[in-house]
């Protein structure tokens, strides 16, 4: 929506498409903040320090370019979205109010209370009502529309109706979500972030890279288990939170005792899965994290939903209990290769932004940054595609291709021995086991082997539309780009024969300086192929503010 928006002001036709309900979105479930740096509590704060922080939470992998500019623009695209109504919480004094988050030097998280995605995505959508762009809910797109390179528009479907959709456009742009409903564990919910998008773009000819650099959020819920996975936000150790085991230990002082909760995600989560694994969890195998010495008042004030969230599901308030957590799959830092200026795809008329692309997280997300991400780079995307439109000078169209698309769909439509939903849960167990928190090589074969036996298994998966709905269609698909995604993110995690950020091999435990690049994968008839792919410099200028202590794997594989 924040590109849309942007394509209307800067003079183009736009129409959004999307799968579900245009308020209900992922993005609702972004709960903690959105970064950037505004001085309003700690004005010693800068867009260098934002970016230091950015780059070495990423551990070197983030593409400097791309981060300079979200650390740049990133204040104005949060005081922009504040003008517009976002209901940010703020000081006596008026300013946005800022919170900490894990490995921030300083306080720089903008919020509404804990439900930020969903303030920001609600005064998105008023503004797109306002300028009256159209939206179209419940639509499936099943392919990008290519001929010679050039990215044409895109086909769909109605999810309800079944209905088809041709949609012709000089430019499209992409922001469909990671692929972290993929692991049995999954702040995600059911039929999102299924790795549709990232596939969506391999078949269109585009590359996709470090699909094997996956945030496990240290804090998912445990229980019940249809609740297992459901993100406890960041917010809550940001407010005082404290993490104990089973035996009350407060376990971070053995893991990173400067930084405490705070530390960075990708260690607090290898701490809470290593406490697990060690046998000192507790009886749903999770960790405990703690709110409970703050005032009542105060929690329900700064972490609303979270007390909503425990009532609601376990009996449990959190201003008196502690909840028992434990790490689960969270955001995609690897995805769709874009140039990071234009976010343009190799693809001619192709654009991305989001989760669904790669390059300004590196190895492990700054929490936080998400948010700030989507409107920097929604902008920026619809930005260079109303350039590319208005330059056009012959629009490209082919008919076959539209018939290809549509022949697509007819072929999966048919009875069969396999239903999709537990073919997608197959996947999730496979990539929970073998390509989890912690990955080796065996695990990570074994999970090519039956990700290649699932593969055979969809090809007879029943669809038959019927008069309840289309659902069957889309999940068969959702199964598809899933399995697609899975294969990229194993092979991907077998060639980083390393551990850096949230990708930890049990069997190479160190970060190798020679693995510091992105690996790229593109689609070959019916195979992927990896290649690798240096890394742009860290501007001379910016050198001095990463200050680089040298990375200590000590302290990391525990287990
Ligand atoms: O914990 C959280 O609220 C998540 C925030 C984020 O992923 O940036």
């Amino acid at each position: 929506m924040r590109a849309a928006i942007a394509a209307h002001q800067a003079g183009a036709d736009v129409v959004v498409v999307g799968k579900r309900f245009k308020k209900d979105a992922h993005t609702v479930l972004a709960a903690g903040g959105i970064n950037a740096v505004l001085g309003s509590r700690d004005p010693e704060d800068s867009w260098q320090q934002h970016f230091a922080d950015t780059m070495k939470e990423g551990y070197y992998l983030a593409d400097p370019r791309a981060v300079e500019i979200l650390v740049r623009e990133a204040p104005q695209a949060v005081v922009e979205l504040a003008d517009w109504g976002c209901d940010f919480a703020r000081l006596p004094d008026g300013q946005l109010d800022q919170r900490y988050f894990g490995a921030h030097k300083y306080r720089r998280t903008c919020y509404a209370g804990d439900y930020t995605g969903r303030a920001i995505i609600e005064t998105l959508a008023d503004k797109v009502e306002e300028l009256k762009i159209p939206v179209i809910d419940y639509q499936y797109v099943t392919r990008l529309l290519v001929t010679d390179n050039t990215c044409f528009g895109a086909m769909s479907f109605n999810i309800h109706s079944g209905e088809r959709t041709v949609f012709l456009a000089d430019a499209v742009i992409l922001a469909a979500g990671g692929h972290t409903r993929l692991w049995r564990r999954s702040s995600s919910r059911r039929d999102e972030n299924t790795g549709d998008g990232m596939y969506l773009a391999l078949q269109a000819g585009a590359e996709i890279a470090d699909m094997e650099l996956v945030q496990f959020h240290p804090t998912g819920m445990v229980a019940p288990e249809t609740w297992a996975g459901t993100l406890v936000t960041e917010a809550v150790r940001g407010e005082g939170g404290r993490l104990f085991n089973a035996k009350g230990e407060r376990f971070m002082e053995h893991y990173d005792a400067e930084r405490m909760e705070l530390s960075t995600r990708d260690r607090v989560a290898l701490a809470n899965y290593t406490e697990i694994i060690e046998g000192r969890g507790g009886p749903n195998g999770g960790v405990f994290l703690d709110i409970s010495h703050q005032p009542k008042e105060f929690i329900v004030e700064k972490l609303p939903r979270m007390y909503r969230q425990f009532l609601e599901s376990q009996m449990v308030d959190i201003s008196k209990e502690a909840m028992e957590v434990a790490p689960t799959a969270h955001y995609s830092m690897g995805g769709v290769v874009i140039e990071p200026e234009t976010h343009a795809t190799r693809v001619t008329g192709l654009y991305a932004a989001g989760e669904v692309t790669s390059g300004v997280h590196g190895a492990n997300r700054l929490g936080g940054n998400s948010l700030a991400e989507i409107l920097v780079f929604g902008r920026i995307a619809a930005e260079s595609a109303v350039e590319h439109s208005r330059d056009l000078r012959v629009q490209l169209r082919a008919p076959e291709v539209i018939h290809a698309a549509h022949a697509d769909l007819d072929a999966l439509i048919r009875p069969g021995e396999e239903l999709a939903r537990p073919l997608q849960r197959a996947v999730r167990n496979t990539m929970w086991q073998n390509c989890g928190v912690v990955r080796n090589e065996e695990g990570l074969r074994r999970a090519l082997g039956r990700l290649s036996e699932l593969r055979e298994a969809a090809k007879l998966v029943d669809v038959r539309p019927s008069s309840e709905g289309w659902q069957d269609l889309a999940i068969a698909l959702d199964l598809r780009a899933s399995l697609t995604a899975a294969e990229a993110t194993v092979l991907g995690a077998l060639e980083r024969r390393e551990t850096r950020g949230a990708h930890n091999r049990s069997d190479y435990a160190e970060r190798d300086q020679e693995l510091q690049s992105t690996f790229v994968i593109a689609q070959d008839g019916d195979e992927l192929t990896v290649s690798r792919r240096p890394l742009e410099a860290v501007p001379d200028e910016l050198i001095a503010w990463l200050n680089d202590e040298e990375y200590q794997v000590a302290g990391r594989l525990l287990e």
